[in-house]
């Protein structure tokens, strides 16, 4: 076995930092979301796409999961345009892209055209209530898209962990380099806590590498910030995770709490960063109660194991035992619910953000100091 082949069979990379953009007159305004689609379809995350969807292209994700040709895709990668910006756009031309004053990319206008975003929200989110954050952002976003491949001609900068920023072929070295073949991606837009250690290094003793990639971009309000995470991650790996097993790098995409597309989206993307295997847990992008505890699992069912070109690892919710004195779940463990550790994540979060500590069963001391620490100063 070697790390996996990228989706589509080869790594995208859209970067061309010595195109001339001064020509271009026409910009469009990106936002956090586009920002980072942007980023990712250049530097091969979102490999095989080249651009922001056409229309035939989006059709067949939306319905089907799957580009035209085939290839999984389950999540529509989209540049929505306001209607201002849509009647400079022409489709044969080129345009800006520009975020926050900076321009980062060029988009070859291939069309403009308007999605039926309600059909968008049922297909993907299952869910048309706007209640939903990434229902919501949807609707929020402008009602147009326009559609093109699009070239990287100037580096994001990140103000933060810099160094943590790579690029799906410098992934790809360092697993070779480690001499791994099989790599499971873990993906987590939370702390670990100990549940998350336990199915990690449950699917560890069965590959070569652990790949933590913390997903860093747009979060919903009531998530831990990413810089708190990314030093909560720092301390964890320090004490508790073997150095030549594991991996730390982050996923700059903004989180669509799309549960089961989403993961189908998460597993192609750890794929093309190299990794052979893919963790899917309890309520996968989950959010509130609009997801069954295992859809995420099963909608996998929905494509043979060589079209995903990555093995999703399946975990069932997992907690502290105290009968049992060790993390289990409930395919192992034979005790009732009032001998589990389970605490919700607004739990967690409550508890943090009033200095209060929760049991050592339910995340590591080291952990809990760092969160305790950065939620403090996120609300003072
Ligand atoms: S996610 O939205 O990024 O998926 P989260 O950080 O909560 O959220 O979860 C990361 C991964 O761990 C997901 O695959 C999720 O299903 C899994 N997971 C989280 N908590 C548990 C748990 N207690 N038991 C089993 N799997 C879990």
């Amino acid at each position: 076995m070697t790390l996996s082949t990228p989706n589509g069979g080869t790594l995208i990379n859209r970067k061309d930092f010595s195109k001339d953009t001064s020509s271009i007159d026409t910009a469009i305004e990106l936002d956090d979301v586009s920002v980072s689609d942007l980023e990712l379809i250049a530097n091969g995350a979102f490999s095989p796409l080249t651009g922001f969807l056409n229309k035939k292209e989006y059709d067949s994700v939306v319905d089907n999961m799957r580009l035209t040709d085939g290839s999984v895709w389950s999540i529509p990668i989209t540049l929505p345009v306001d209607e201002d910006t849509a009647s400079q756009l022409e489709a044969g031309k080129e345009a800006r892209l520009v975020y926050q004053g900076t321009t980062y990319g060029v988009i070859q206008i291939e069309e403009l055209f308007t999605p039926n975003k309600k059909y968008e929200a049922e297909k993907v989110y299952q869910t048309t209530d706007d209640e939903h954050p990434g229902v919501n952002k949807l609707y929020e976003r402008p009602d147009q898209y326009a559609a093109g491949d699009i070239t990287l001609v100037k580096e994001i900068s990140h103000e933060q962990f810099n160094a943590y920023y790579l690029d799906p072929a410098e992934t790809r070295e360092a697993f070779a380099k480690k001499g791994w073949k099989t790599v499971v991606g873990f993906q987590t837009r939370n702390p670990v806590h100990r549940a998350h250690e336990y199915i990690q290094k449950t699917a560890l003793e069965t590959v070569d590498g652990l790949f933590l990639n913390p997903l860093v971009g747009a979060t919903k309000a009531g998530d831990i910030p990413a810089d708190v995470r990314m030093e909560s991650y720092e301390v964890l790996l320090k004490d508790y995770y073997p150095e030549q097993r594991t991996f730390l790098a982050v996923f700059p995409a903004a989180m669509r709490y799309a549960g089961p597309r989403e993961a189908v989206f998460h597993s192609m993307v750890r794929r093309n960063y190299g990794c052979t295997h893919f963790i899917v847990g309890r309520d996968h992008a989950g959010v509130g109660d609009y997801y069954g505890t295992y859809d995420a699992q099963k909608i996998f069912q929905e494509f043979t194991l060589e079209e995903l070109g990555i093995k999703p690892l399946f975990f069932e919710h997992s907690f502290y035992c105290t009968k049992c004195e060790n993390m289990a779940s409930a395919k192992t463990c034979p005790h009732g619910k009032e001998d589990h550790v389970i605490l919700s994540g607004t739990k967690v979060r409550e508890m943090l953000k009033n200095g209060e500590k929760p049991p050592r069963e339910f995340s590591r001391p080291e952990v809990i100091e760092v969160l305790i620490k950065g939620m403090q100063e996120t609300v003072s």
